[in-house]
């Protein structure tokens, strides 16, 4: 394992970046979205990918840059139709899960502009800064292909599990396959840390939980390792509570990273100690007026995790109303540590 993220054994500096560190917080990143009539659009040109996932590091000292890119492109790639609408957010349209569509192969030769973006971007790097390639988890990503879109409970989704057991399965069995080979195109053409974004876990019942919210992740790291992918492996299991402990016990994750919701102090006493953290921050504190309290938060965890490797982050991405010089502040108490 290679990747500076990770390979920092006595932790005494956190290496850092930030979840949706190329988003609409920084100006230029409009300049470039601009460009293009659909965002689909935006993440398939090989030179609007290369500016913006280089964007943050121009704005910030961080120790990764992340692709960039979107978890629902591989819904994209498998004919459903996805467009971003304003104030809306991600729409899909309807889809049927027959044999047809669980037959659908993915077309690597689809991925061609992200394969060709990653390698321009490692020439561009500094040989020490990571270089992060992700897909969303099958739950979530099922998540969206059948409620449609957002939503606050993902209501939909779950009668359609309790209703289609079977059905549902199959999909995320499709996805989960789906996802390892995408990971791993990414990896080949130059990532140097995988992430698997599991965003709407909370949603998951219980019931399901190891079903759907350990084992597909858990197959994908399996496949990924079999496949001879070496790179360290983060997972986001997003406010799944008391589950991370058995999240970071079975998933074969090497990294896990923690919500702004959970409680730092426990999850670093009661998750496996073999497994990395990363995160915790609230975003939305990197949004206020109030430098106290970012210097109070950001102190709170490098203190608990000092004895810890853990990677500096956000517990969420970071939201268009986010300060870039918040930002800058946070990684100077870092730095300054
Ligand atoms: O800095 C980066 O991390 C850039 C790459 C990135 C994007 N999306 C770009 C993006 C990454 C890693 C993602 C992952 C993603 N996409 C997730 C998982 C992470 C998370 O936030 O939980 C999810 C759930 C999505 C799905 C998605 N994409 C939604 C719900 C939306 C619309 C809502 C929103 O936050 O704007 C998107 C659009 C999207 N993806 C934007 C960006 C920069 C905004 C597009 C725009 O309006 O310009």
């Amino acid at each position: 394992m290679i990747s500076k993220l990770i390979r920092l054994k006595n932790n005494s500096v956190k290496p850092k970046w930030f979840l949706r560190q190329s988003g609409r917080h920084i100006p230029e990143y409009f300049s470039i979205r601009n460009k293009h009539r659909s965002f689909i659009n935006f993440c398939l040109n090989e030179r609007s990918i290369i500016e913006a996932t280089i964007l943050p590091l121009k704005y910030y000292n961080i120790d990764a840059a992340i692709l960039f890119s979107d978890i629902l492109l591989l819904p994209h790639f498998l004919g459903q139709k996805v467009s971003f609408e304003k104030k809306i957010g991600p729409v899909l349209e309807g889809i049927i899960i027959d044999d047809k569509f669980l037959k659908k192969e993915i077309d690597l030769n689809d991925f061609t502009p992200i394969k060709k973006a990653i390698f321009e971007i490692k020439k561009t790097l500094p040989p020490l800064k990571d270089l992060i390639g992700f897909c969303g988890a099958p739950w979530t990503l099922a998540c969206y292909m059948i409620e449609g879109g957002s939503s606050k409970d993902f209501a939909k989704t779950r009668t359609f599990l309790w209703n289609n057991e079977k059905s549902f399965f199959k999909l995320i069995n499709k996805l989960t396959k789906n996802c390892a080979d995408f990971l791993e195109y990414q990896y080949l053409a130059g990532c140097t840390v995988l992430m698997i974004f599991d965003t709407w876990s909370s949603m998951i019942p219980d019931r399901y939980w190891v079903k759907f919210g350990i084992e597909p992740t858990k197959l994908i790291v399996e496949r990924l390792r079999k496949k001879n992918v070496k790179c360290p492996i983060i997972g986001l299991p997003f406010k799944s509570g008391e589950m991370l402990i058995q999240y970071s016990y079975e998933t074969l994750v090497d990294v896990v990273s923690i919500d702004w919701k959970t409680n730092l102090n426990w999850a670093l006493k009661n998750i496996n100690e073999n497994v990395i953290t990363q995160g915790n921050l609230d975003p939305a504190i990197l949004a206020s007026d109030n430098s106290l309290s970012i210097k109070k938060e950001v102190y709170r965890i490098l203190d608990l995790t000092q004895k810890k490797r853990h990677i500096f982050n956000v517990g969420h991405g970071l939201t268009p109303e986010v300060k870039i010089k918040n930002v800058k502040y946070a990684i100077k108490l870092i730095d300054d540590y």
